[in-house]
């Protein structure tokens, strides 16, 4: 998804008169109106990609579900429920911003491998069209809340095939032993057990086998367990019509490695031509990842032999992938300069954590204090998973649209913060 005619840009953005611009704004005119660090996403860009989404995978019939999870951002999700997809949630509080966003409850999947007693009673009040389950416990569970509510039910069991997604080891959820889902030698019981709940109706099986996936292979593999199991599970009577296979598809955070979701779509086509199943697609990071940067302003550079540093005012408690899984997010300036003869650098933040490094001998010019950097590929998996640690602003999000910035997450300030304490 890097734009051809410069490759170290996502979609929504270019290099102009040496600025970096999303889409008709200069990073440079946001940053005197909005002080660093923020998020920023191109609308456009999310557009586009939901849109190649939707055009690829219509010839499955596979219905597109958003992983909430992946950003939740109230003005995001009412972009994804104008685009017609569901939601895949994994907590009230995801459920409450799917439904207020517009997505009608009946296309929202409630996954999620410990949802409380009360989170299942309130996505039935809502009517939440779907529910991924993970254990026998949790059948029982459902059943009772059901039962007492009056409602009965569609469910769906996620198996975990037991698959190796080749993925990082902390966004892998596939491998033998996981917590994740229903083991396959457990399944013909679960289905058993299910038959005899009178307020669940067990309409198919589901897996998600991790995330940031960049190989058919694991997709390949597991799609055939899982047309195994429902050719012995049909023949032994028990009416299956749905399959969710989850997300996990990878993007590129600039080694060139993804999954294109045409390829996904014929592998997916080719596999059910055969079969009378509806297909669910639960995606998070491939819709949303390459549309948002991180902007940071350079506090300074520090020698330290043997180290060069590059000091951000962003740190690891406004992005942490890095921290969190190794992740690598491209760092690039919003100023081009061709003077400078590239050097190497650690990129870090002010958190007082050693694992606050965003690079460790990564090639760039030697910045000034001031100037204006920025992280690509943070549209998923980073406003969410940003914090207020060593008492910081949690940091604003910015949507671009044109030429017009609207601010779609204020900042919360230490202020507000202590407020929240008195
Ligand atoms: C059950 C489930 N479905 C879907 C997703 C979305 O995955 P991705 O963002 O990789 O598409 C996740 C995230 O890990 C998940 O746990």
């Amino acid at each position: 998804m890097l734009d051809k005619t410069s490759p170290s840009l996502p979609r929504g953005m270019r290099y102009e008169n040496q600025l970096a611009m999303i889409e008709g704004m200069s990073l440079a005119d946001i940053a005197r109106e909005y002080p660093t660090p923020f998020y920023c996403y191109s609308q456009s860009a999310i557009e586009q990609k939901m849109q190649a989404c939707l055009k690829a995978f219509e010839p499955t019939g596979a219905k597109v579900h958003f992983a909430v999870k992946a950003n939740s951002n109230i003005n995001l999700l009412r972009l994804m429920a104008k685009a017609g997809l569901g939601a895949d949630i994994v907590s009230g509080g995801e459920l409450t911003r799917a439904c207020t966003a517009g997505i009608a409850p009946a296309d929202v999947i409630f996954s999620g491998v410990a949802k409380t007693d009360n989170e299942l009673e309130y996505a039935m009040h809502k009517g939440v069209g779907q529910y991924n389950v993970e254990s026998i416990e949790e059948l029982h569970r459902i059943n009772t809340i059901a039962q007492r509510l009056g409602v009965v039910i569609d469910a769906v069991l996620r198996v975990n095939p037991e698959v190796d997604a080749g993925t990082h080891q902390h966004i892998t959820t596939a491998k033998k032993g996981s917590k994740f889902g229903i083991a396959y030698s457990q399944l013909d019981s679960a289905l058993q057990t299910a038959a005899t709940l009178s307020s669940i109706n067990v309409r198919g099986l589901a897996m998600h086998i991790g995330s940031q996936i960049t190989s058919l292979e694991p997709y390949s593999q597991s799609i055939q367990r899982m047309l195994h199991w429902l050719e012995q599970l049909q023949a032994k009577g028990f009416a299956i019509d749905r399959i969710d296979l989850g997300g996990g598809l990878g993007v590129d955070y600039g080694n060139g490695e993804y999954l294109e979701y045409s390829d996904y779509a014929e592998l997916i086509q080719a596999s059910f031509a055969n079969y009378q199943v509806d297909i669910q697609l639960e995606l998070g990071r491939s819709l949303i990842a390459e549309a948002g940067i991180l902007v940071s302003s350079v506090v300074s550079t520090k020698q330290s032999s043997p180290n060069n540093f590059v000091l951000l005012d962003a740190g690891m408690n406004d992005l942490l992938r890095p921290s969190l899984y190794q992740a690598h997010h491209p760092l690039l300036a919003a100023s081009l300069s061709t003077s400078a003869r590239p050097e190497t650098f650690d990129v870090v933040g002010p958190i007082c954590e050693s694992t606050d490094c965003f690079h460790k001998n990564y090639p760039m010019l030697r910045p000034n204090t001031g100037d204006l950097m920025f992280f690509t590929v943070v549209g998923a998996y980073c406003s969410v998973l940003s914090s207020s640690y060593n008492s910081r602003t949690l940091i604003p999000e910015l949507l671009v649209n044109g030429e017009n910035v609207r601010v779609i997450r204020k900042a919360w300030t230490i202020d507000e913060q202590l407020k929240l304490e008195e």
